[in-house]
């Protein structure tokens, strides 16, 4: 596989397709086991960057459940702002009801955090999180991450929903910010 361009960045492979895919099963898995006494979970994915792996880990669920979305947001370029915004309500009354959040990445943890208190505040009556990656090394909360597919570093990632400024949603591969490249391209302006 090759490194992608980003406007002004270079991002090499990093997680392929079917490892990623391998990484969503074992998760699901887990989580049938987990809430199979649970009364019709509502799994929340968190917009935009959890689509894919929402759709992927929603197809091997095997419970009863409801599915709906929230969006959030706390980046801008490659870090964090800290602070984390409510751009899109509930869609749906989460009251008594048993919620599996589905997040792209768990970084700080500032998003998580807020979302626990939206979640709460409106009477969740449990709560567990699913996320495609984590990244303990730079995670500050203290809410437990139940269901990390994958733990990674404090690498800047790319790819299968995961966004730099916006762009790269759609790479079916993760990609990691290489900035070695990212500066010979620089020198040799070449896009
Ligand atoms: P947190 O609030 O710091 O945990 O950050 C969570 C949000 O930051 C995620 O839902 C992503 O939108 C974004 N984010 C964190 N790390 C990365 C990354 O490596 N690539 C792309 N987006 C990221
Ligand atoms: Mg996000």
């Amino acid at each position: 596989m090759k490194n992608v361009q980003l406007y002004d960045k270079s991002f090499k492979p990093y997680m392929s397709y079917e490892e990623i895919q391998k990484a969503i099963d074992a998760v699901a898995e887990k989580i049938n086991i987990d809430l199979k006494d649970e009364h019709t979970p509502i799994f929340l994915g968190v917009l935009t960057g959890s689509f894919m792996f929402f759709g992927d880990l929603m197809k091997r669920i095997t419970l009863e459940c409801e599915t709906c979305f929230i969006r959030l947001a706390s980046y801008e370029g490659t870090s964090s702002t800290g602070q984390v915004k409510q751009m899109l309500g509930l869609t749906q009354s989460v009251k008594d009801r048993n919620i599996v959040v589905v997040e792209d990445i768990v970084d700080t943890g500032g998003t998580i955090t807020e979302l626990y208190k939206i979640l709460n505040e409106n009477g969740a009556k449990s709560i567990r999180t699913a996320t495609l990656m984590y990244k303990p090394g730079s995670y500050k909360g203290s809410i437990k991450i139940d269901y990390p597919a994958c733990s990674i570093p404090n690498d800047f990632i790319v790819g299968f929903g995961l966004d730099y400024d916006q762009i790269g949603r759609n790479l079916k591969d993760i990609y990691v910010l290489d900035p070695e490249e990212t500066e010979k391209r620089k020198a040799i302006n070449v896009r």
